[in-house]
């Protein structure tokens, strides 16, 4: 279904899409007044483009390894994109890195989730980082993307308590219950225009932030 209303939205992914899922759901629900356009992924056989196509979304694969460098890759990438119209693109454990050129293109209309309370654990494996850092609460961010991997502007956190029997598993479980609610609430945000990125501030509802919104602390937002 496409009308005036919704905006249009492309996803990637490269594995199992359960981020996706919760935007499909949402988008569903209509609680975001988004359509996906399309889902792209750089791995054959991630299972969100399974998810994708149960719920009748186009689904692409753009295979990173067929490509001599990065900047081809990614101009191939910004092409469907484009083919698409996306107004936003989502990246939803989406494991490339972008070039300049590709988060240029899309500067304020590109989102990310990242498994951490950022800035704590930019980059990998940051479930099994926490546990050994000790941490008592570990969590999960969504941000804008800019050419700082891990680093662009924070929208929203969720925190969740580490406890004592944890593994880097049972964390990620519980780290994703939550990253399954930020991610739809800003993307819903952003489609409702709630949401803006300018001059490496975020605005929400017209007012910059000056740190991330805590999930915690939404209530009917
Ligand atoms: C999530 O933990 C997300 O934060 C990270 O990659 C993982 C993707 O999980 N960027 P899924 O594919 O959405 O299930």
């Amino acid at each position: 279904m496409s009308n005036s209303d919704t905006l249009p939205l492309v996803v990637l992914i490269s594995g199992s899409g359960s981020n996706l899922q919760a935007l499909i759901d949402a988008v569903e629900r209509s609680d975001i007044r988004g359509e996906i356009r399309a889902v792209i992924s750089n791995q054959a056989d991630a299972f969100g483009l399974q998810r994708a196509q149960r719920s009748g979304i186009p689904t692409e694969v753009i295979d990173h390894r067929h490509f001599d460098n990065r900047q081809n890759f990614d101009h191939a990438l910004r092409q469907r994109i484009e083919s698409y119209q996306a107004e936003l693109v989502v990246l939803a454990g989406f494991m490339r890195i972008l070039t300049e050129e590709m988060i240029q293109t899309f500067n304020g209309r590109m989102l990310n989730i990242h498994p951490s309370l950022l800035p704590r654990f930019r980059g990998l494996h940051t479930h099994q980082r926490a546990l050994e850092a000790g941490d008592k609460m570990h969590g999960c961010s969504v941000h804008f993307v800019t050419d700082e991997l891990d680093g662009g502007p924070l929208i929203i956190q969720a925190r969740v308590p580490i406890l004592p029997d944890d593994d880097p598993d049972t964390l990620a479980a519980r780290v994703l219950t939550k990253e399954h609610i930020i991610y739809p609430l800003s993307v819903q945000w952003f489609c409702e225009g709630r949401l803006l990125l300018r001059e490496g501030i975020v605005y929400k509802d017209g007012e910059p932030l000056s740190g991330p919104i805590r999930l915690e602390d939404t209530v009917a937002m």
